[in-house]
Parts: structure tokens; C-alpha cells; sequence
């Protein structure tokens, strides 16, 4: 019978692609999958790496197949999937036999399973990449106990990304803490996959540029500032050509975005959290409206065509407007995270989190190595005051500034940069307009208010 080192269960896109790279870096892996031919095609497929890959037609196969104590990684769909899962794996287990959920859970349900295993080893970890990452190396985050991560923490640091040397996995506290921080990853996503489309919209319909010259402009981009994944792959998804018709593949494809839901488990839990991510929570909305392709066509026969032509911005302007933007949404992503740490008890690494997210996740970019360095010397200050993108902001707000504005006048919908403006000039106010709020609350309710001269539980003259 085989010693393999891990078991993986759900041969879907992203569990055969990571249970490869366990292979390849050595390690001899145990799969199973709910149907057997789906286990047989993929450990036939394995190639070079059919020796370190053992397939398993039976969950009893698949727990015998493993050197104790086991360890057995779930890449099954989140939600009920990974519940039943659990269930039918723990009787085949020892206690000291550990289940690691690799899927995208929503870190609230991790929790929970964490608790209800109790004494039973369980890790929740988030893993980004797409199926490139899984295969070649993603960013890892770790959550449940730091003995558990440290029992398997050598294959999980084996198989991912890395940046220079540095391993793109790390552990990020107990209990859910891993899913959350992929939950905020991907919240993160989000706003800067709205933010491009923003800019391409601006490109596209303001400024009439074909969708081959907006995969230039994109590739020249990702050259600065902006160079990071997410730009990259917006250049190549604009050159690309339809092989069915030849028209660029972007004219082809129906603007009405998909979502698994890990973005609206972010907005849902800042809301709880009360700590404002507009940017995000914006791109979030951005993604139901594109859905309603109906009432939109509805609404632009009882409007008018919008957008109109944009000729006051550059495309510098453009590149200014996404800098600004993307450090705005990446801001408001690290402070939920510094909220939810102090909420919940963990101590999030919020430095290691921007360390992890340097290789392999989705969100990879440039910037995160400076956001690292600007949170080793200050994990409490947002990332917009750190020095390094105080001054980015301070070069290119002005350029956020003119193309929201360009936008609107032009009707460009813009709902992640211009909320992101908001949020930069409402974190720059020193003295806001919430005085109005608390006049209006004490007004009908009696609620009281702070006097700036001093006392809480004031009451205004309003009812002389
Ligand atoms: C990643 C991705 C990955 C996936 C999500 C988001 O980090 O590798 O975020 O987890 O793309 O499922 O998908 P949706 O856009 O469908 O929410």
C-alpha cells in the first residue's frame, strides 16, 4: 500500500492543477474524486508525475493510501459540498488525521468547522491563482491552528509562489483567519478587474480608441506603475481576437459579469465590521447592475445613448486616475483587515499578507512589494498615509480628480474610481459634514451629540 504524503479530494479545474504541483515538488499525492473516471483520466494524464500520483477509486482507499498521521486536502465547491465532505471522511480518520479545506469557503462556515472539529485537526486556507497559480505556485493563506499549519506548512510552502526566495505562504491566525484574508483578496480583485473595465470604458466609448490600441495602452502601462497581473492580462484580453468571426474578442463577449460570491461576502462582512470599503463594495454593485441587461437596454431607449464623447482628459490622465485607484481599493482592503483583527481576536500579519500577495494570487502586482515595506514600518497607519503612496497620491489624485469628472459629464458610468475619490477626499477632510447628521439625529430622536468645545449628550434648541 502506498505512503503517500497527502491526500487531495475534488479533481475539479483548480484541485487536479494544485494536486500536480504537489507531485512535481516531490510529493507523492493520493486523489480521489466523486466519480472514479474523472480520478482514472486525471492519473492517466499525469505524465512524468504518474509515479508520485495515486489514484483511489474509494474514500477507504484514499485514507489507507496515506502515511500517518494523514493529511487530506478538500478542493471541493464551498458550501454544503465541503460539510458533506467532512462527514464522510471524519469516521475513515484518526484523530490526529487533519482535513485542510483549499476551496474558497467564506471564512464564517470555516469557523464554524473549525469549532466543531474541536480536538480533530482542521486547517481553512486560501489559495489564489487561478489554475496557472494551483499548477505552477500560488499565494497561500493559512487559518486554524499554527500546529496544524506547522505539520503540513512544508508542502504548502513547497507548491507555492515565490518572490525572489521568499514562499508566498504563510499562516495567517486561527480559525477562519486564511479565508478571510482570501475573502479580502478577492474583494481587493474586484475593484481593480471595475477599476480597468472603468478605464477601458473611458477609452473605448469616451475617447472612441479601438480595443487592439486599449491593449496597447494597457501593455504600456503595465511597463510603470501599474505593472502587475491584472493589467497584463487586460492587454491580452484586448489584443485577442474571436477565432469565430475576427472581430476582437472583447466585441464579442456579453458585458454582464459572473461571481462566486467571494466579493459580496467581503461588502457583507465590512458592513457588519463598519469599516468603509466603497471602492470594493462599488465594484460588487458594478457586477449585479451589468446583469441587468434588460433594463439597461430599457433605459437607454428612455434616455439616450450615453456615453458621449470625452476630450479633455489624456490618456497620462487615465493612468493617473488607475494609480490613484488602486491604492485607494488595496488601502480600504488592509484597513478591514486591521479591523477584523482586532474584532475577532486574531493578529492578522499585515505586512505578510502584502508579502504573500507579491507572487501567484490574482492581485499580484508591483505595488505590493512598496505596500509591504510601507506596513513593516507602520501596520497601523492606512497605506494611503505611508510615505511612498502619500506621494503617488499627492502626483495623481488631481488625475483621478479630472477623470471621474470627464466621466460624468460624458455619462460614463464609474462607480469604483469616482467612490474611491470619495473616499480619498473624505479621508483628507479633517472637518466633515456629519455635524449636519448629528443636528438631523438629535433633531428627531433626542440622540445628543459631541460639542466641539467639549461633553458628549448634548441637545440642540431644536423644539424651542
Ligand atoms: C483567485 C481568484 C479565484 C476565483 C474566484 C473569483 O484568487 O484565484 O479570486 O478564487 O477567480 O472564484 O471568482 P468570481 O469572479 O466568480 O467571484
Amino acid at each position: 500500500m502506498t505512503n503517500a504524503d497527502i491526500g487531495l479530494i475534488g479533481l475539479g479545474t483548480m484541485g487536479a492543477a494544485l494536486a500536480m504541483n504537489i507531485a512535481d515538488n516531490g510529493f507523492d499525492v493520493a486523489v480521489w474524486n466523486r466519480t472514479t473516471s474523472v480520478t482514472r483520466e486525471f492519473a492517466n494524464n499525469a505524465g512524468d508525475l504518474s509515479s508520485k500520483v495515486h489514484p483511489t477509486d474509494t474514500l477507504q482507499d484514499l485514507v489507507a493510501s496515506l502515511s500517518k498521521p494523514r493529511a487530506i486536502i478538500l478542493m471541493v465547491p464551498a458550501g454544503d459540498p465541503v460539510d458533506q465532505q467532512i462527514a464522510a471522511l471524519r469516521p475513515l480518520l484518526d484523530d490526529d488525521d487533519m482535513i485542510i479545506d483549499a476551496g474558497n469557503a467564506n471564512f464564517h462556515e470555516t469557523n464554524r468547522r473549525a469549532r466543531d472539529a474541536g480536538d480533530l485537526p482542521f486547517l481553512g486556507i486560501g489559495v489564489s491563482g487561478g489554475e496557472e497559480g494551483a499548477r505552477f505556485g500560488p499565494s497561500i493563506m493559512g487559518g486554524g491552528k499554527r500546529a496544524y499549519w506547522d505539520r503540513v506548512s512544508h508542502i504548502l510552502i513547497a507548491i507555492s509562489a515565490k518572490y525572489d526566495d521568499t514562499p508566498c505562504a504563510t499562516w495567517m491566525g486561527n480559525e477562519g483567519a486564511g479565508h478571510f484574508v482570501k475573502a479580502v483578496h478577492n474583494g481587493i480583485e474586484y475593484a481593480d478587474m471595475q477599476m480597468i473595465a472603468e478605464a477601458y470604458g473611458v477609452m473605448r466609448d469616451g475617447m472612441g480608441m479601438v480595443p487592439d490600441a486599449i491593449g496597447d495602452t494597457f501593455s504600456a502601462w503595465d511597463n510603470g506603475t501599474l505593472d502587475s497581473y491584472l493589467t497584463e492580462i487586460s492587454a491580452k484580453v484586448a489584443k485577442a481576437t474571436d477565432p469565430k468571426t475576427g472581430q476582437p474578442m472583447l466585441d464579442v463577449i456579453v458585458d454582464a459579469a459572473g461571481q462566486k460570491g467571494t466579493g459580496r461576502w467581503t461588502v457583507i462582512e465590512a458592513q457588519h465590521l463598519a469599516t468603509p470599503i466603497p471602492a470594493i463594495d462599488a465594484a460588487v454593485v458594478a457586477r449585479n447592475l451589468s446583469s441587468q441587461l434588460d433594463k439597461r437596454a430599457q433605459g437607454e431607449a428612455l434616455f439616450g445613448a450615453a456615453p458621449l464623447p470625452i476630450t479633455d482628459i489624456s490618456l497620462d490622465d487615465l493612468e493617473g486616475a488607475l494609480i490613484a485607484g488602486k491604492i485607494i481599493c488595496y488601502a480600504q482592503g488592509f484597513e478591514m483587515m486591521r479591523k477584523a483583527s482586532d474584532q475577532f481576536g486574531w493578529t492578522l500579519p499585515l505586512p505578510d499578507i502584502a508579502r504573500v500577495w507579491r507572487e501567484g494570487c490574482i492581485i499580484r502586482s508591483k505595488m505590493l512589494n512598496d505596500m509591504a515595506d510601507a506596513l513593516t514600518n507602520d501596520a497601523d497607519r492606512n497605506l494611503m498615509f505611508a510615505p511612498f503612496f502619500a506621494g503617488l497620491l499627492r502626483a495623481n489624485h488631481d488625475a483621478l480628480r479630472r477623470v471621474v469628472a470627464a466621466a460624468a459629464i460624458g455619462g460614463v458610468a464609474m462607480p469604483a474610481l469616482s467612490s474611491g475619490l470619495a473616499y480619498f477626499d473624505a479621508m483628507r477632510t479633517a472637518r466633515g459634514t456629519a455635524n449636519m447628521i448629528q443636528g438631523q439625529r438629535d433633531f428627531f430622536g433626542a440622540h445628543g451629540f459631541t460639542r466641539v468645545d467639549g461633553g458628549t449628550g448634548h441637545h440642540g434648541p431644536w423644539g424651542a
